[in-house]
């Protein structure tokens, strides 16, 4: 089912095409898909039980969680879905809303169920079903109580009586997990132990940067459904260069794109390096990560736009500030 020659590695290489940063991210769950899809395989051969791994993304808003679950399954040619956790935790019709997603899935498939049932289901936010301090029962508790169950893997019926069995599907869970790491600090008792070697130094900071089920489940998760996720990955806070490099780098980074528009109009658009740094300065302060790129970059272009179409003689089009007129450049017949 997975091509033979989709290795560990040739994922992390494909993300890198799409995704900066977040190596170690990147790894984790490129080692997740591949042992998901060969564990499948060897399942169906040997008819086996499966003992799936789903996997929990940690990490700010606005850092390629998503990005990265999107750019797998295109890689893989699985179908794809998104889902939010906070709908869910709202609904009154948990069960509905589950059959919704599963419904998507199988859309995605065009239709194909058995096709549906390798695909891979990402359920955002998931740090929203938390409980409140010391509450237990919230509706938070049964949507997860839900979501364990297909997890787990089990037949849910869809509008058409149909079936989908979700033991094949890959679940991936994200969220920002605010306060996790306070949690963690207090909970993680590597630290006392002496060390000299910076060798025993690196392994007590990968031990103590180890997300464990007890600090999931000290944050309000129940621990039937901590025990569902044993992969954790974490991605990192976006630095300002790192934004600088999502504007220029990936195959259909922003910079790209306007450049294909400027294109069909005729024109070509040079934006100078030190822009790219002055418009991640302006988003590292908006907090959200990549987010705010593209609103940044199309205020810096709308402008431009704007005149190109009603300028025919116009040839190129330079950038060399964020705070200053581009220079146009003109057919001097
Ligand atoms: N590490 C990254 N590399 C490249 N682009 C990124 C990265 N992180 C975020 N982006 C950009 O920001 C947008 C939002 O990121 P997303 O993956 O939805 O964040 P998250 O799911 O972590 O909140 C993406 O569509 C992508 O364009
Ligand atoms: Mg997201």
């Amino acid at each position: 089912m997975l091509d033979k020659r989709i290795k560990p590695s040739l994922i992390v290489k494909y993300l890198d095409q799409y995704v900066i940063g977040q190596d170690e991210a990147k790894r984790i769950m490129a080692v997740a898909v591949y042992s998901h899809y060969r564990k499948i395989e060897s399942a169906q051969r040997d008819a086996l039980e499966m003992t799936k791994s789903n996997v929990l993304l940690i990490g700010p808003s606005g850092t390629g969680k998503s990005l990265v679950c999107e750019t797998l399954s295109k890689i893989l040619g699985v179908p794809f879905v998104t889902a939010d956790a906070t709908s869910l935790a709202q609904t009154r019709y948990v069960g509905d809303e589950i059959e919704a997603i599963l419904q998507r899935l199988v859309d995605k498939a065009n239709g194909d169920v058995v096709r549906s049932q390798h695909g891979i289901v990402f359920i955002d936010e998931i740090d929203k079903l938390k409980a409140p301090r010391g509450e237990r029962g919230g509706c938070g508790e049964s949507v997860q109580h839900a979501l364990l169950k297909i997890m787990e893997g089990s037949q849910v019926k869809l509008a058409n009586a149909r079936y989908i069995d979700t033991t094949g599907v890959l679940f991936i869970c994200g969220g920002a997990f605010v306060g996790l790491d306070d949690i963690m600090a207090s909970s993680h008792t590597y630290g006392f132990i002496s060390t000299s070697g910076a060798d025993d130094r690196n392994i007590l900071e990968r031990l103590n940067r180890r997300v464990k089920p007890t600090d999931l489940f000290q944050f309000g998760l129940i621990p039937e459904f901590t025990g569902r996720l044993p992969l954790v990955a974490r991605f990192q806070e976006l630095t300002r260069d790192m934004l600088a490099r999502i504007l220029v780098e990936p195959r259909n980074c922003l910079y790209n794109q306007f450049r294909e528009i400027f294109r069909n109009e005729g024109v070509e658009l040079v934006v100078e390096q030190p822009v790219f740094g002055q418009i991640a300065d302006v988003a590292f302060e908006y907090r959200t990560g990549a987010r705010s790129l593209r609103g940044i970059f199309e205020e810096l272009m709308t402008p431009i736009l704007f005149k190109v179409p009603d300028d025919p003689a116009l040839r190129k089009v330079e950038v060399f500030s964020l705070y200053a007129e581009p220079r146009y450049i003109r057919e001097t017949s």
